[in-house]
Protein backbone atom coordinates (compact mmCIF):
# COMPACT_ATOMS: atom_id res chain seq x y z
CA UNK A 1 0.00 0.00 0.00
CA UNK A 2 1.27 3.25 -1.02
CA UNK A 3 2.95 5.73 1.82
CA UNK A 4 3.40 9.67 1.94
CA UNK A 5 4.35 12.20 4.82
CA UNK A 6 2.40 14.80 5.76
CA UNK A 7 3.41 17.80 8.10
CA UNK A 8 0.82 19.93 9.83
CA UNK A 9 2.44 23.08 9.88
CA UNK A 10 2.93 25.79 13.17
CA UNK A 11 -0.24 27.95 11.61
CA UNK A 12 -2.53 24.63 11.72
CA UNK A 13 -0.91 23.35 14.95
CA UNK A 14 -1.70 26.98 16.79
CA UNK A 15 -4.61 27.24 15.54
CA UNK A 16 -6.25 23.82 16.94
CA UNK A 17 -7.22 22.28 13.77
CA UNK A 18 -4.61 19.12 14.45
CA UNK A 19 -8.14 16.68 14.93
CA UNK A 20 -10.14 18.38 12.03
CA UNK A 21 -7.06 17.95 9.55
CA UNK A 22 -6.63 14.01 10.74
CA UNK A 23 -10.43 13.85 10.54
CA UNK A 24 -10.33 15.09 6.61
CA UNK A 25 -7.44 11.86 6.11
CA UNK A 26 -9.43 9.37 7.97
CA UNK A 27 -12.94 10.08 6.14
CA UNK A 28 -11.09 9.78 2.47
CA UNK A 29 -8.87 6.51 3.26
CA UNK A 30 -6.19 7.53 4.54
CA UNK A 31 -5.14 5.91 7.67
CA UNK A 32 -2.66 7.43 9.85
CA UNK A 33 0.27 4.73 10.02
CA UNK A 34 2.76 6.70 12.06
CA UNK A 35 2.55 10.15 13.80
CA UNK A 36 4.34 12.52 16.14
CA UNK A 37 4.37 16.04 17.47
CA UNK A 38 8.05 17.97 17.39
CA UNK A 39 9.64 21.06 17.39
CA UNK A 40 11.92 21.23 14.48
CA UNK A 41 15.77 22.50 14.70
CA UNK A 42 16.87 24.89 12.13
CA UNK A 43 19.22 22.49 11.05
CA UNK A 44 16.23 19.97 11.08
CA UNK A 45 14.30 22.56 8.74
CA UNK A 46 16.92 23.49 6.27
CA UNK A 47 17.46 19.91 5.37
CA UNK A 48 14.08 18.56 5.53
CA UNK A 49 13.68 21.83 2.66
CA UNK A 50 17.10 21.54 1.26
CA UNK A 51 15.65 21.36 -2.62
CA UNK A 52 14.25 24.63 -2.21
CA UNK A 53 17.82 26.37 -0.71
CA UNK A 54 17.65 28.41 -4.06
CA UNK A 55 14.55 29.92 -4.22
CA UNK A 56 13.87 33.41 -3.03
CA UNK A 57 11.56 32.04 -0.43
CA UNK A 58 13.76 29.72 1.32
CA UNK A 59 15.05 31.72 4.38
CA UNK A 60 11.25 32.79 5.51
CA UNK A 61 9.80 29.18 4.81
CA UNK A 62 12.95 27.72 7.39
CA UNK A 63 11.68 30.36 10.05
CA UNK A 64 8.23 30.24 9.76
CA UNK A 65 8.63 26.01 10.17
CA UNK A 66 10.31 26.36 13.37
CA UNK A 67 7.94 29.23 14.71
CA UNK A 68 6.31 26.43 16.73
CA UNK A 69 5.40 22.42 16.99
CA UNK A 70 4.22 20.51 14.12
CA UNK A 71 2.97 17.09 13.71
CA UNK A 72 4.67 15.19 11.11
CA UNK A 73 2.34 12.01 10.10
CA UNK A 74 3.20 8.51 7.99
CA UNK A 75 -0.35 8.43 5.71
CA UNK A 76 -1.19 5.13 4.16
CA UNK A 77 -3.65 4.16 1.54
CA UNK A 78 -4.44 3.90 -2.31
CA UNK A 79 -2.58 6.37 -4.59
CA UNK A 80 -1.59 8.14 -0.98
CA UNK A 81 0.47 10.22 -2.52
CA UNK A 82 -1.81 12.18 -5.15
CA UNK A 83 -5.05 11.95 -2.50
CA UNK A 84 -3.43 13.40 -0.18
CA UNK A 85 -2.27 16.42 -2.33
CA UNK A 86 -5.52 16.66 -3.59
CA UNK A 87 -6.77 16.68 -0.08
CA UNK A 88 -4.71 19.60 0.95
CA UNK A 89 -5.38 21.99 -2.54
CA UNK A 90 -3.03 24.56 -4.19
CA UNK A 91 -0.11 25.53 -2.36
CA UNK A 92 -1.31 29.15 -1.96
CA UNK A 93 -4.47 28.89 -0.17
CA UNK A 94 -6.04 31.88 -2.45
CA UNK A 95 -5.86 29.29 -5.22
CA UNK A 96 -7.03 26.77 -3.41
CA UNK A 97 -10.37 24.91 -4.07
CA UNK A 98 -13.26 25.33 -1.65
CA UNK A 99 -13.55 22.23 0.52
CA UNK A 100 -9.57 21.50 1.11
CA UNK A 101 -7.94 21.87 3.61
CA UNK A 102 -5.74 24.43 2.69
CA UNK A 103 -9.33 26.10 1.26
CA UNK A 104 -10.45 26.16 4.73
CA UNK A 105 -7.48 26.37 7.43
CA UNK A 106 -4.27 27.92 5.70
CA UNK A 107 -3.89 32.15 5.70
CA UNK A 108 -1.36 32.42 3.16
CA UNK A 109 1.47 31.01 0.65
CA UNK A 110 3.85 30.84 3.65
CA UNK A 111 1.36 29.83 6.25
CA UNK A 112 -0.78 27.35 4.34
CA UNK A 113 -1.34 24.50 7.10
CA UNK A 114 0.02 21.25 5.85
CA UNK A 115 3.07 20.03 3.48
CA UNK A 116 2.54 16.87 1.32
CA UNK A 117 5.14 14.79 -0.26
CA UNK A 118 4.48 15.78 -3.99
CA UNK A 119 6.74 12.30 -5.33
CA UNK A 120 6.60 8.60 -4.58
CA UNK A 121 10.40 9.00 -4.82
CA UNK A 122 10.46 12.23 -1.95
CA UNK A 123 7.45 10.62 0.07
CA UNK A 124 10.06 7.64 0.63
CA UNK A 125 13.01 10.34 1.47
CA UNK A 126 10.64 12.12 3.66
CA UNK A 127 9.10 9.55 5.56
CA UNK A 128 12.83 8.28 6.41
CA UNK A 129 13.66 11.80 7.73
CA UNK A 130 11.53 11.40 10.70
CA UNK A 131 10.62 8.09 11.09
CA UNK A 132 12.17 4.52 11.38
CA UNK A 133 10.26 1.63 9.92
CA UNK A 134 9.64 -0.28 13.11
CA UNK A 135 8.25 2.62 13.98
CA UNK A 136 5.33 2.75 10.93
CA UNK A 137 2.47 0.07 11.48
P1 LIG B 1 5.31 23.08 0.97
O1 LIG B 1 4.40 22.11 0.31
O2 LIG B 1 5.62 22.83 2.41
O3 LIG B 1 6.69 23.16 0.15
C1 LIG B 1 7.52 24.30 0.20
C2 LIG B 1 6.85 25.47 0.82
O4 LIG B 1 7.40 26.74 0.51
C3 LIG B 1 5.42 25.57 0.31
O5 LIG B 1 4.64 24.53 0.85
C4 LIG B 1 5.04 26.98 0.76
O6 LIG B 1 4.55 27.03 2.08
C5 LIG B 1 6.39 27.71 0.74
N1 LIG B 1 6.42 28.74 -0.31
C6 LIG B 1 6.54 30.08 -0.10
N2 LIG B 1 6.56 30.73 -1.26
C7 LIG B 1 6.44 29.81 -2.24
C8 LIG B 1 6.39 29.88 -3.67
N3 LIG B 1 6.46 31.05 -4.33
N4 LIG B 1 6.25 28.72 -4.37
C9 LIG B 1 6.19 27.53 -3.71
N5 LIG B 1 6.24 27.41 -2.36
C10 LIG B 1 6.36 28.54 -1.64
Amino acid sequence: MEQTLSIIKPDAVAKGVIGKIFDRFESNGLRIAATKKLQLSRIEAKNFYAVHKERPFFNDLVDFMISGPVVVSVLEGENAMQKNRDLMGATNPKEAKAGTIRADFAENIDANAVHGSDSLENADTEIAFFFASKDIS
